[in-house]
């Protein structure tokens, strides 16, 4: 709207147009993310990585950064991480919440185009979900939940097989039986919560990798 026009209008309804630019600038700035779920196992980072190719997301793994934290000199949470990760149990949400804000800030700071972001693993439980609630709405949109739904089973045997080479202390059968059990009691029930506000969009997991990124693609050619 050029400035004469503006100028011509009332000064009530020149307020609303500021009020309304303002609020459009500040929009443009959230981050809008995609929170991207599903069974251990299931091939979040398989897909996510498919996506960074694709398209312009940045990816964000809440078990990464964790394992990252856990690793890092100093690190006062390293043991209680290496504890909950073992044992297949939700780390508190406010060390996750931290390193993902840590981790969006940054990217943004060295591009500030950057405002797509994939956050996989997260969130895992009702915690987690109301700590980014609270901590993180004004920063961040939450387009929808990417949901990859596959069989306990399957899961489980990927994960094994992952084990292999993944150096992973919680991919072996006594850690997954734990791993599955917190996926069913916490990390579903979240998923149900987006459901009711129709901002799941479920792929099945089951089918080869390549399989599943062409329903990826349906969906997100969909949504941008
Ligand atoms: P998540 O991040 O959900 O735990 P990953 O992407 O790490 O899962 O995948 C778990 C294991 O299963 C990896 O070894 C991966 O190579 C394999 N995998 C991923 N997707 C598939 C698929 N669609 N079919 C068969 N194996 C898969
Ligand atoms: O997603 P990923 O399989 O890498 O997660 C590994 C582990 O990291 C989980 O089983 C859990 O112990 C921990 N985690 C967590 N909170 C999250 C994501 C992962 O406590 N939001
Ligand atoms: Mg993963």
């Amino acid at each position: 709207m050029s400035f004469r026009l503006l100028s011509s209008l009332s000064a009530k309804l020149r307020s609303v147009v500021y009020r309304a630019a303002t609020v459009a600038l500040i929009d443009m700035k959230k981050a809008q993310v995609v929170f991207v779920l599903g069974g251990p196992g299931s091939g979040k980072g398989t897909q996510c990585v498919r996506i960074v190719e694709n398209y312009g997301y940045t990816h964000l793994s809440a078990g990464d950064l964790l394992r990252a934290e856990r690793s890092r000199e100093g690190s006062e949470f390293g043991q209680l991480i290496d504890n909950h990760i073992k044992d297949g149990k939700i780390v508190p949400f406010e060390i996750t919440i931290k390193l993902l804000k840590k981790a969006m800030e940054e990217t943004r700071r060295l591009d500030e185009k950057k405002i797509h972001f994939l956050i996989d693993g997260f969130p895992r439980n009702e915690e987690n979900l109301q700590g980014w609630t609270t901590i993180m709405d004004g920063e961040a949109d939450v387009k929808f939940v990417l949901f990859f739904d596959c069989s306990n089973e399957v899961c489980i045997n990927r994960c094994v097989e992952r084990g292999k080479s993944s150096g992973r202390t919680d991919d072996n059968r006594a850690s997954l039986e734990k791993r599955i059990q917190t996926y069913l009691q916490s990390t579903r029930p979240v998923i149900s919560l987006y459901e009711k506000q129709g901002k799941v969009r479920t792929v099945d997991a089951s089918c080869a990798v390549d399989k599943v990124f062409a329903n990826v693609k349906t969906i997100l050619d969909k949504e941008i």
